[in-house]
């Protein structure tokens, strides 16, 4: 986004796709100057996230997040220029509170909107001060809902080269780590029960060569027959440390290809997964310059929502009034 008198104005961005209500206020330049988010425990006891109850915790702390991020940034909503919201994908209900929580602001404030795509959010994680990384790169995004190989040019779109088939590498974080016994969101847990594993004790699937696809659900199979068939024969340690590893081999494996094939030189991640330390270490070995964005930039937040925003085209008021969620986006993802 652009302002014709030059000045520097403040983007003030929420994100509830998922469990974790978020709200951030970034400049127009980049600069983070408040990163608010509220994690919703409530889910670990279900295994999962529970839609309608992610919906009504965002209702209870969508303008809690709001205030917070704005006291936090040390402004009011006097210096707010825009609002940005993350309006998909996602589930439908947490992300409708986020838009209309948007919405309500924006109109109150005759301020511009700008409807945000939550995946360009991850991408455009990497734009954010202090270290932007800027196109052309190869984006490996890996969340709990998508797991993409994608090309980005410029700020505001890329292009999908491969996707998962089934699940996405979160989810098979997730699922891996229910099967052992542990708590939500699964992938933190297994990473922290594997750093007591060996990683070459179990010999788990790294996935057939389906060219830029990946695939996710053989391998949860291989850990659930496994822990059937030799539950008291392999520390679950190793299991967790076989079952990391697999994984992350898959996802650096189809990276590298993609590199090969684009002749791209420069790589940068997103997304929940890519808080994980062992993939990082093993994305830094592949030997092209690498963009690893803090973690708390790499799970869900609004401060990558306004990053997003800062490329994107606002809606003015009233038109934004009629602004809808989306489950899935135009890519089909
Ligand atoms: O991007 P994200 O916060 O939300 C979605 O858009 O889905 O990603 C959440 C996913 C969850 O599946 C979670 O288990 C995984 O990211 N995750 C991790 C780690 N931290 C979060 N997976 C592996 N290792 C981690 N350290
Ligand atoms: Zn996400």
């Amino acid at each position: 986004m652009t302002f014709a008198s030059g000045e520097c104005h403040n983007i003030l961005a929420i994100e509830t796709s998922c469990d974790d209500t978020c709200a951030a206020v970034v400049t127009d330049d980049g600069e983070i100057r408040s990163n608010v988010i509220s994690s919703q425990g409530i889910h670990d006891r279900y295994g999962g996230v529970v839609p309608e109850i992610a919906s009504r915790h965002h209702l209870e702390l969508a303008n809690l997040a709001v205030d917070d991020a704005l006291e936090r940034a040390g402004i009011t909503l006097d210096d707010v220029g825009s609002v940005a919201v993350a309006q998909g994908p996602g589930l439908v209900g947490a992300l409708l509170v986020g838009v209309a929580t948007a919405k309500g602001i924006a109109a109150a404030r005759g301020l511009p909107l700008v409807p945000v795509d939550h995946l360009q959010g991850h991408v455009a994680a990497n734009f954010l001060e202090p270290d932007p990384f800027e196109p052309p790169f190869l984006c490996l995004i890996a969340s709990g809902g998508h797991t993409f190989l994608a090309e980005v040019t410029d700020h505001s779109s890329f292009t999908v080269l491969g996707q998962t088939l089934d699940d996405a590498a979160g989810e098979a974080f997730d699922k891996g780590a229910r099967l052992l016994g542990l708590p939500y969101p699964g992938g933190p847990a297994l990473e922290r029960l594997a750093r007591d594993g060996d990683p070459t004790a179990v010999d788990f699937p790294v996935g057939r060569d389906r060219g830029l696809s990946f695939s996710f659900a053989g391998l949860k199979t291989s850990l659930l027959y496994k822990l059937r068939d030799e539950q008291q024969s392999v520390k679950k340690e190793d299991l967790a440390a076989s079952y990391q590893h697999a994984l992350i081999e898959q996802l650096a494996r189809r990276t590298e290809t993609a590199l090969r094939q684009t002749g791209h030189t420069r790589l940068a991640v997103g997304g929940g997964v890519a808080a994980n330390g062992p993939l990082r270490e093993r994305l830094a070995q592949l030997g092209v310059e690498l963009k690893v964005p803090p973690r708390e930039l790499c799970t869900d937040n609004a401060a990558m929502i306004a990053g997003a925003a800062r490329f994107a085209e606002p809606v003015a008021f009233p038109d934004y009034l009629s602004l809808d969620a989306y489950a899935t986006g135009e890519r089909g993802l």
